[in-house]
């Protein structure tokens, strides 16, 4: 663990940090019942299992006052109509804030609050997405022939809660149909007062 200052670089057209310490890859299988046609998802698992998503990441300690921070690059394709998406999370202390800077490629943050509320946002290259406390949050990557490359930043003590998406989903879906991207209503996912 560096206990200076330090610096390091993120290369656009690599889509690499020129150093980390974690390197996560994330499988068609690993998203299991996350994708709407099921139908699809066994026929890709079928022929194997793409790599759908990585996470690199600068080791810091977990704590309040750190900030966790690294490259995730979203690969690009689709499962059926359902563009490649990370899983997405609550963060365990809710109350807790995150930062996505679009370094390469294009897609959306899908988003959501326990209340159920919503939101679409767009990434591209230079935009700056801010996650305010208490929103879930899922990368999807909209742009069917290149990565979508973002780095992002959060507080130390965040943690991941992955439970409640794992059970329902979100609240929409971001879909390729007649040639276009269209956000659509997840058929699974239930109003809070209903689960
Ligand atoms: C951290 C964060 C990102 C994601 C990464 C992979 O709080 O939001 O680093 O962890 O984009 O997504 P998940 O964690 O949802 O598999
Ligand atoms: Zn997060």
């Amino acid at each position: 663990m560096i206990d200076r200052p330090f610096v390091f670089h993120v290369s656009a057209a690599d889509a690499i940090l020129s150093t980390y310490d974690r390197h996560i890859e994330r499988r068609l299988s690993d998203l299991n019942g996350m994708f709407a046609d099921g139908v699809a998802y066994d026929a890709l698992r079928a022929e194997g299992d793409p790599l759908l998503y990585e996470v690199y990441e600068i080791q810091r300690p977990e704590l309040a006052g750190e900030l966790l921070h690294g490259l995730s690059v979203v690969h690009p394709g689709l499962v059926g109509d359902e563009y490649f998406m990370t899983k997405g999370h609550f963060h365990s202390v809710l109350e807790t804030a995150e930062v996505y800077y679009c370094v390469k490629g294009e897609g959306v943050m899908v988003m959501e609050t326990p209340e159920g509320e919503w939101a679409v946002e767009p990434f591209r290259v230079g935009g700056v997405l801010y996650v305010p406390p208490r929103w879930a949050h899922r990368s999807v990557n909209t742009g069917l022939s290149e990565d979508l490359v973002t780095f992002f930043v959060y507080p130390g003590n965040a943690g991941h809660d992955y439970g409640t998406i794992e059970t329902q989903g979100f609240r929409k879906r971001v879909i390729h149909r007649q040639g276009e991207t269209q956000i659509v209503d997840n058929p699974r996912w239930l109003a809070p007062e209903n689960r």
